[in-house]
């Protein structure tokens, strides 16, 4: 990834209709997305040309704002925003890219009635190769401090940027105990997710992987879940504690900006690349080309 700062890059983000130069796309401080973290987002990806499942994508974009009553005020426009998304990325001369669609609410209103301020959105879109260097030969997780709430005590079906400061508490824990990443336990204290990314693990020959309850669907998540049996491989949504993870021949995480990802290490549990991963990896590449 560049390491020129975000604020400083050349191109055209999409902002409320229409495509402003990338360095004008700003906001002001006293913003209440940046106040109270009423925003929801989305991470696609652009595979040689082709933006993979851009509509499920924007209507889990379109889920998030309704679950945060934005619907009363933005005009919920899931063609507009595909097409936007792809303009984006020819805008910007992209044909790979990890795309960024964003609404959040500005700097009409402050305070805890959100609705005093109005939704905008905006789109952004960048080249992003892999998520985590040096993941081919897998990467190592802890379990994280934090868990996950029970679905009575957050909108955890949204993909909403106030939700992520636990993710960055536990992903700030791993690096610093040496670890790329964490598993995520939830209050009954079984597993979750990873800090950006879902869960799937190879226990007597079966892929498993946590039921999505109180975490995020990922739509990579549900993808492998729908290339399992394409690969000759069943796959179960079920309860997945600690222990389980132990007894596995392989584990992998799966996300848009993650893709399919080894795991070797969970804790003191060491894992092999597996042939189930490999086989993912594979046809996982096929189904974004
Ligand atoms: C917390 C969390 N879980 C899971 C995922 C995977 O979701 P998806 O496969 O839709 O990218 C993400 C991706 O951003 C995430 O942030």
């Amino acid at each position: 990834m560049s390491t020129i700062p975000f604020d400083q890059r050349d191109g055209w983000i999409w902002l409320d209709g229409e495509f402003v130069p990338w360095k004008e796309a700003t906001v002001n401080v006293i913003n209440h997305g940046l106040h109270y973290g009423s925003s929801v987002f989305e991470g696609m990806r652009m595979y040689n040309g082709k933006i993979f499942k851009n509509r499920e994508h924007m209507e889990r974009l379109a889920l998030s704002a309704k679950m945060l009553d934005m619907d009363q005020d933005i005009e919920i426009d899931i063609e507009g925003w595909m097409k936007a998304a792809i303009e984006t990325c020819e805008k910007n001369n992209l044909h790979d890219a990890y795309i960024r669609p964003i609404i959040w609410r500005g700097s009409e209103g402050m305070g805890v009635d959100a609705r005093v301020a109005k939704p905008h959105m905006a789109i952004a879109a960048w080249s992003w190769g892999k998520y985590f260097s040096g993941g081919a030969d897998g990467i190592s997780l802890i379990t994280a401090p934090w868990k996950k709430a029970p679905p009575s005590c957050t909108p955890y079906q949204a993909k909403c940027g106030g939700l992520y400061v636990t993710n960055s508490l536990n992903k700030h824990y791993a690096v610093d105990k040496g670890y790329t990443d964490v598993v995520v336990l939830d209050w009954r204290g079984q597993v979750a997710e990873s800090s950006g990314a879902n869960i799937f693990a190879v226990i007597d020959g079966v892929l498993k992987t946590p039921v999505a309850d109180c975490f995020l669907n990922g739509i990579t998540r549900q993808t492998a879940l729908e290339l399992a049996p394409i690969i000759g491989v069943t796959a179960e949504e079920c309860v997945l504690m600690l222990e389980d993870l132990e007894k596995a021949s392989e584990v992998f995480v799966t996300g848009t900006a993650a893709e399919i990802t080894p795991v070797s290490k969970i804790n003191e549990t060491e894992y092999k690349v597996g042939p189930v991963t490999l086989a993912m990896q594979e046809a996982y590449v096929k189904a974004t080309h």
